[in-house]
């Protein structure tokens, strides 16, 4: 897999940076700090295996190089947050967001707006014009962070078993912004 693609959020000395199968260790351990979001998820804390699961994870169709996780790094060169996308998905000109966290420490501090506006900086370069993703209804501040970066909703997917629960989602879109980075809706 290609290391070395990276990208620099607004906030300079945070980077971006695509993760590969050797960052088991420590994007398993941000899943153990992010067991809030496994618990509303699943019900259940998430399993010694998440982060070789994450690695592994794929729609139909689709293969290992469409996939793509990056770590979100501090100053410090801590992971502190992962962003998950598969590219050309649901369709040529998309990309799908499978999954994005944050550590408890590191959210509200906007660190996760400038994580996405970077991604998708990166996704317009390679083309792309919609991102996608799914939110849980239960995940109602997540949808509105979603919300606030302009994300409509297109339609609701039908209860689906996760883990021990069963969830309604929201499934979003976004017309990826050509040429400059994507600016936040106000409140
Ligand atoms: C969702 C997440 C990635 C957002 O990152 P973040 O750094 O916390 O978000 P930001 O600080 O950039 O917040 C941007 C806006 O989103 C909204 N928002 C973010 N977290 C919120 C929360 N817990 N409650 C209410 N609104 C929230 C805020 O309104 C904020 O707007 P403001 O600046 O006007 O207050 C992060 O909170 C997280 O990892 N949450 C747990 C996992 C999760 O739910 N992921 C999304 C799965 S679809």
């Amino acid at each position: 897999m290609d290391n070395s693609i990276r990208f620099v959020l607004q906030s300079a000395a945070y980077i971006a940076k695509k993760l590969d199968p050797s960052d088991e260790k420590i994007l398993q351990y941000l899943f153990e700090q992010c067991s809030d979001y496994a618990i509303m998820t699943d019900g259940y804390l998430p399993p010694s295996s998440a982060a070789v699961d994450e690695f592994l994870a794929l729609p139909e169709g689709k293969t290992i190089q469409d996939k793509f996780i990056f770590g979100l790094l501090a100053p410090d060169d801590t992971l502190i947050g992962m962003l998950e996308t598969i590219r050309h998905y649901p369709d040529e000109k998309s990309w799908w967001i499978g999954l994005m966290m944050l550590a408890p420490e590191h959210r509200g501090k906007g660190l996760g707006s400038q994580f996405y506006q970077a991604y998708e900086t990166w996704v317009a370069q390679q083309k792309a014009q919609f991102v996608f993703l799914a939110v849980l209804e239960e995940n109602q501040p997540g949808f509105t962070f979603w919300q606030k970066l302009g994300f409509e909703v297109i339609r609701i997917a039908p209860p689906q078993q996760f883990g021990n629960k069963v969830h309604r989602r929201y499934v979003l879109r976004r017309q990826v912004a050509e040429g400059k980075v994507p600016t936040r809706l106000t409140p």
